[in-house]
């Protein structure tokens, strides 16, 4: 993970910790229920058909879903397509979908398997940023309140893991909280 940036839900501009630093991105991860992991990243991902990928992680989606939990496990991809001249609609249409906060009635996990998207977890009184990249799992508990933002530019490729086949649709609140927080691509680029 690149980045783990906590404010408070009620003052985005109330910073209370940003880091880069692995150990210190578990452990706040880790004290607040979220499970997240590292799995190795292959150097040419971005190339690399969806059906290859996956069996490449086979051992890890098998290790991930030892109890057959995941019954449905397939991959979403994004690439900047800069000759079609549709593509900044594309993107913007992608990136609208979750970025306004929702819940699932499942666990939503993901492994970057390359690229980068941002989780915005809405925990009580504050609001965690977690700034996923190639070779990161986050698993966002069921119920826990969340938005979703791939950025102006969206390039990643994630296995998603589903308990059912609807599981990614979004019961969203209609509380606009997202809009008031740095997106993505500001947060990329704060000091
Ligand atoms: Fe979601």
């Amino acid at each position: 993970m690149t980045l783990l940036q906590v404010m408070a839900a009620d003052d985005a501009d109330n910073v209370l910790l940003r880091t880069t630093d692995d150990a210190v991105i578990g452990a706040e991860l880790a004290a607040r229920g979220i499970t997240f992991d590292r799995w190795p990243v292959l150097d040419n991902a971005t190339e690399t058909a969806s059906d290859e990928l996956l069996a490449e992680y086979d051992d890890r989606v098998a290790e991930l879903n030892a109890s057959g939990r995941y019954k449905h496990i397939d991959i979403a991809r994004i690439h900047p397509d800069d000759a079609n001249p549709e593509w900044p609609q594309i993107a913007n249409g992608a990136r609208e979908k979750f970025l306004n906060e929702h819940r699932h009635a499942e666990d939503e996990v993901r492994f970057f398997a390359a690229g980068r998207g941002c989780f915005y977890l809405h925990l009580g009184d504050e609001v965690v940023a977690a700034v996923c990249e190639g070779g990161d799992l986050l698993s966002v508990p069921a119920g826990t309140l969340h938005w979703f933002d791939m950025g102006t530019r969206p390039d990643f490729i994630a296995i998603r893991f589903f308990e059912e086949a609807d599981g990614w649709v979004g019961d969203f609140t209609g509380d606009p909280i997202s809009s008031g927080f740095p997106t993505l691509d500001q947060l990329l680029t704060a000091p």
